[in-house]
């Protein structure tokens, strides 16, 4: 792509997420090479604004994402066009500005266009007809990028796949989940398959149970109108949480880079989902946060009725009834509003079979192999050794892999910007696929729809604590030990 004419659209520029995310990690990528010089980067929205509104708009969002000095220079390619995502004049329109500037950059007689959707799903379709009709390149290629929400249960996620397959085909669609372009989450891969003394491990024979956490230690803060619609599992659990579910639990793929690869991980992560049955309300505990005398509650956000049963928090119990995992729980819990940030994945293995006799004193804890995907990126191991020093009795410690101090110097880019290069190479991979999207939804949809109807509410929390004391019963009652 580098040496192509590249134009990049961003439909929805005026919207958070462009600023937020799109255009920070452009200039990212801008900033360190991975944009060729030539790039037009076409801003397109309904409101009016011209080329140096746009660029005052985002000069703030930008200051922090890449070199400073690079920011007027990338700015400079930054050009805005106004109109209705359903309005085919506006994108024909569009269309002869992209011709005049793919004539202008002269670098190639290729032209490709990327156009990333910041747009609410509800336009989504109006968008990619238009775009469709108008404004595919004619001598390039042409993908699409688009974003959860994918739809708020199975069937309207499949009505929105349908629309958009009848239109771009599916080596054109890039789904985003941005917790794959997240370092740990790109390393569960390598990880588990270039390590020789994992493999014979990680199945039921030595599992006992996995644990996936998310966690904010912030409310809903003015994105309550939004979230009500969706609540946790919706957010969290359905997509991002189920991507790592699928990453760390699937068998090998054929083959993990060259030809086919992207085609190769995601038929091994939807040959996993399809072994999941859908969860049922017995296997979950909701909360919903209330203030702590210095915070606001859930339902003190403007944005969210006053009766909301919408869950902030989720712990689910899973299931993989395949052969390897078959009996080992895996708890996906996700919450809002709670003690710490953080997201990580504890494998805990089950304990040693001589912990009760061979050793005086206590149990010995199980082995943990703990993934920590933020903040502060670490692998570590919980291990049991002797006691340093003149006793002898077995102490819990730890096999620590930091990266903050192991790689102190490493370019540790966001996730969308990984992930917009993956889209530039054209590398699919780390991108949701049809099939796998609707295999998440089968999972989770039941259970959906019994807490629409009003089967299963949320239990109160404090904001700031560790979330309803029933999730950590369930943990344990599935055979989760907390070590501390
Ligand atoms: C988004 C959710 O997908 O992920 C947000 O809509 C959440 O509610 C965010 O805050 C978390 O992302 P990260 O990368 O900060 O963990």
């Amino acid at each position: 792509y580098m040496l192509d004419n590249l134009i990049i659209v961003v439909i929805g520029a005026s919207g958070d997420l462009a600023k937020k995310k799109t255009y920070p990690s452009l200039f990212d990528l801008y900033s360190h090479g991975y944009l060729p010089e030539h790039v037009v980067i076409m801003g397109y929205a309904r409101s009016h604004k011209t080329n140096d509104e746009l660029r005052d708009q985002l000069r703030p969002f930008l200051s922090d994402h890449g070199d400073a000095s690079k920011m007027e220079e990338f700015l400079s390619k930054c050009m805005y066009k106004s109109g209705g995502y359903d309005d085919r004049d506006a994108f024909a329109s569009l269309h002869a500005d992209l011709l005049d500037y793919e004539a202008e950059q002269e670098v190639s007689t290729t032209s490709n266009r990327l156009f990333y959707f910041a747009v609410p799903p509800n336009v989504f379709l109006d968008a990619a007809r238009s775009i469709h009709e108008t404004a595919v390149s004619p001598s390039g290629w042409t993908r699409i990028v688009v974003e959860k929400p994918f739809g708020h249960d199975y069937d309207s996620c499949k009505e929105l796949s349908l629309g958009l397959a009848e239109l771009f085909t599916e080596d054109q669609l890039y789904r985003i989940d941005h917790y794959l372009g997240k370092e740990m989450v790109q390393n569960l891969i390598c990880l588990r398959f270039a390590n020789e003394f994992l493999e014979p491990l990680w199945n039921r024979n030595h599992v006992q149970c996995v644990l996936i956490t998310f966690k904010e230690d912030f409310g809903t803060q003015g994105r309550g109108g939004y979230f009500d619609k969706s609540g946790i599992i919706r957010d969290i659990l359905q997509n991002h949480l189920t991507q790592v579910l699928s990453l760390v639990a699937m068998e090998p793929p054929v083959r993990v880079s060259g030809p086919g690869h992207s085609h190769y991980v995601r038929d091994a992560k939807v040959q996993l989902l399809e072994c999941v049955p859908p969860v049922t309300v017995e296997d979950v505990v909701l909360g919903q946060y209330v203030g702590d005398g210095e915070r606001e509650g859930y339902l003190d956000d403007p944005g969210v009725p006053a009766d909301s049963q919408t869950p902030t928090f989720c712990s689910a119990v899973v299931k993989i009834q395949n052969r390897r995992w078959d009996g080992v729980p895996f708890i996906l819990k996700a919450g809002k509003a709670l003690d710490d940030r953080k997201a990580e994945i504890r494998v805990q293995f089950k304990p040693p079979p001589a912990g009760s006799y061979l050793f005086d004193g206590p149990a010995i804890p199980p082995n943990e192999l703990v993934i920590r995907l933020q903040p502060k990126e670490a692998i570590y191991l919980k291990t049991n050794v002797k006691a340093p020093g003149l006793r002898s009795a077995p102490l819990q410690s730890e096999l620590d892999l930091s990266y903050h101090l192991r790689y102190p110097d490493t370019y540790n880019p966001d996730a969308y910007t990984r992930l917009l290069l993956d889209i530039l190479r054209g590398q699919q991979s780390t991108f949701v696929r049809d099939d796998e999207l609707m295999a998440s939804w089968k999972i989770w949809t039941p259970l959906l729809h019994a807490i629409d109807e009003g089967q299963a509410a949320p239990i109160p929390y404090r904001f700031g604590s560790r979330g309803p004391a029933e999730a950590d019963e369930l943990a344990k009652s599935v055979g989760f030990v907390y070590s501390g």
